[in-house]
C-alpha cells in the first residue's frame, strides 16, 4: 500500500523480473493486482540477508493496490484480505495523503506491516543490481550516506509524529513494538532482498499460527473480465478454503444472486500478475492463497468487491443465495447516491472502480450525481441523461465513462439527443474532461 507512484507496482516489477508498471494507463494502478511467489524464488532473495534463513512457507501471495486518491475502497479490501503490508513510502516526497490513510486502515485492522523506504537510488552515487541494502549503503561515499541519513532521519520523524515506533530493520531490536523500515531501490532491486527476507522473517517468527490455511472459505471477487476464448470470467483472491473444479458457487450479481459451477480454475504462472494476461494454469483443486480466474457460465452480471461463497453439501442453497443478496445491497448503498441532487449520469465500469470515482465526483470534484451503473453503455441509459435536459440545468447531461465500453447505439443517441459522453481509461482523465466542459458552459 501507500501513496501514488511511491513504487509499489515498480518493487514488484523487480521482484518478478517483469515490466507490468510501464504497461499501466496513465502509469498509475487502477485494479487490484496478484502475484504468487513460489518459495523457490524467495529463498534465492533471501539467502542473501541471511544464508542461514529457513524458509518453511510454500510462498507468499502479494497484493497491489491503487495509491491514487480515488481507490479507497480497493485499498481497504487490500488491507482486509493480508496477514501482512508493505507500506511504500517515497523517501524524496515523505510522507503523503495516501500513506497516512494506509497508516489507519492498517491501524484500524491491526495488521502488521513493514515500511518499504523506496527509491533510495535517487541520492546513490554507485548501484548494483539486487544487493542488500546495507551492503549498498557501505558503498557509497561519505556525503550520500549523510544525504540518505537526513531523508531517513526526516521520515521518521514524520511517523513518530504519528505515534508510530520504527526502525531500520538491523536495528530493530523488538520487532514487537517497532516497525521495520527496509530501504529500496525498485529501479536497481537494491533493498529487495531485504524486504522479502524482512516479510518472511516476521510471518514465520510472529504470526505462523495465523498464517495456517483455515477450512471456511475466504473467497473475494475482484474483477469481471471477457477474455477471449474463455468468455466472462472472474477473478478471485482466494484467502482460505479450497475451490474445485466442478463446484457449484454463488455470488453477487447486478440483478440478483448468480448460481453457477467451476467450469475451470486458472492461475497465471507463479510471478506473473493476475492483471496482465499470460498463460495460464490449469488446476483441478486449489487450496493456497491465491489471485484465481474462474470459468463458469453466466457471470455476465457478477459484481467485483463481494465474495463468493461455495455450496457444500450441507449448506442451504437458498441462504447462500439471501447472504448474497445483502451483502450486493449494503454494497451499493445506491439510495444515498440517488437522493442527491440530480444532475449527472455516470456509467463507469467495474463496481469495484465506479464507487470510488462517484463518491469522489461527489465529495471532492463537487459533481452533483444522478445515477450511476456498472458495465457497458447502452441507449437506455443515454435516454436517462437525456432527462437533465428538460432540468434548470440542460448542461448536466452528461455521462462520464470510466473504462468502459459505450455501444454505437448509445453514441449515435447521444449525438441526437445532445447528451455530452466522456470516457477516459485513466480515472483522473474524466474529471479533467467534465471540468474543461463546465468551463466552457460557464463562458
Ligand atoms: P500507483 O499504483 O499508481 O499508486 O503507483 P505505484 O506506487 O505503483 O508506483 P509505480 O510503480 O507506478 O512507480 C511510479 C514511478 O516511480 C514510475 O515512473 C517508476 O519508474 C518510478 N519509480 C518507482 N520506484 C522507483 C525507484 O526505486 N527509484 C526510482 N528512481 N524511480 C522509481
Ligand atoms: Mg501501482
Ligand atoms: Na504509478
Amino acid at each position: 500500500m501507500g501513496h501514488v507512484d511511491t513504487g509499489k507496482t515498480k518493487l514488484l516489477d523487480k521482484i518478478r523480473r517483469t515490466n507490468v508498471q510501464e504497461g499501466e494507463a496513465g502509469g498509475i494502478t487502477q485494479q487490484i493486482g496478484a502475484t504468487f511467489f513460489p518459495d523457490i524464488a524467495l529463498q534465492e532473495q533471501t539467502k542473501k540477508v541471511d544464508p542461514n534463513f529457513d524458509l518453511e512457507v510454500p510462498g507468499i501471495m502479494v497484493i497491489d493496490t491503487p495509491g491514487h486518491e480515488s481507490f479507497n475502497n480497493l485499498r481497504k479490501r487490500g488491507s482486509s484480505l493480508c496477514d501482512l503490508a508493505i507500506l511504500v513510502i517515497d523517501i524524496m516526497h515523505g510522507l503523503e495523503p495516501q500513506t497516512v490513510e494506509s497508516l489507519e486502515l492498517l491501524k484500524k485492522r491491526k495488521c502488521p506491516f513493514v515500511i518499504a523506504l523506496n527509491k533510495i537510488d535517487v541520492c546513490y552515487q554507485n548501484s548494483k543490481t539486487y544487493t542488500c541494502v546495507r551492503e549498498a549503503l557501505d558503498r557509497q561515499e561519505q556525503f550520500v550516506r549523510d544525504e540518505f541519513r537526513q531523508r531517513y532521519d526526516k521520515v521518521v520523524l514524520q511517523l513518530n509524529e504519528l505515534g508510530l515506533n520504527v526502525a531500520l530493520y538491523w536495528e530493530n531490536d523488538d520487532y514487537r513494538r517497532n516497525i521495520s523500515i527496509v530501504p529500496t531501490s525498485a529501479l536497481t532491486g537494491e533493498g529487495v532482498p531485504d524486504l522479502l527476507y524482512m516479510l518472511l522473517y516476521l510471518a514465520q517468527t510472529l504470526m505462523a499460527s495465523k498464517l495456517e490455511v483455515e477450512e471456511e472459505l475466504q473467497c473475494t471477487v475482484i474483477e469481471v473480465k471477457t477474455i477471449e476464448g474463455l468468455g466472462t470470467t472472474i477473478d478471485v483472491i482466494l484467502v482460505n478454503g479450497t475451490l474445485r473444479e466442478g463446484d457449484q458457487i454463488v455470488l453477487a450479481g447486478m440483478d440478483g444472486p448468480i448460481v453457477t459451477t467451476i467450469r475451470a480454475l486458472l492461475t497465471p504462472q507463479p510471478m506473473k500478475e493476475m492483471r496482465v494476461k499470460n498463460e495460464y494454469v490449469h488446476h483441478a483443486m486449489i487450496n493456497q492463497s491465491m489471485g484465481v480466474k474462474i470459468c463458469a457460465p453466466g457471470l455476465d452480471q457478477a459484481v467485483a468487491g463481494t465474495e463468493l461463497q461455495v455450496v457444500g453439501p450441507d449448506d442451504d442453497l437458498e441462504e447462500l443465495k439471501d447472504r448474497t443478496t445483502w451483502t450486493t445491497s449494503s454494497t451499493a448503498s445506491s439510495t444515498a447516491l440517488r437522493s442527491r441532487p440530480r444532475a449527472c449520469t455516470s456509467r463507469p465500469a467495474r463496481w469495484a472502480r465506479w464507487r470510488p470515482s462517484c463518491a469522489s465526483c461527489r465529495t471532492d470534484m463537487k459533481i452533483p450525481v444522478f445515477d450511476v451503473g456498472i458495465g457497458e453503455v447502452f441507449k437506455k441509459d443515454v435516454k436517462k441523461a437525456m432527462i437533465m435536459k428538460e432540468k434548470k440545468h440542460p448542461e448536466y447531461a452528461v455521462m462520464l465513462c470510466f473504462d468502459v465500453k459505450v455501444n454505437r447505439e448509445a453514441m449515435e443517441q447521444a449525438k441526437t439527443d445532445g447528451v455530452q459522453i466522456f470516457t477516459a481509461d485513466i480515472i483522473y482523465h474524466l474529471f479533467d474532461k467534465f471540468t474543461a466542459y463546465m468551463e466552457k458552459h460557464k463562458e
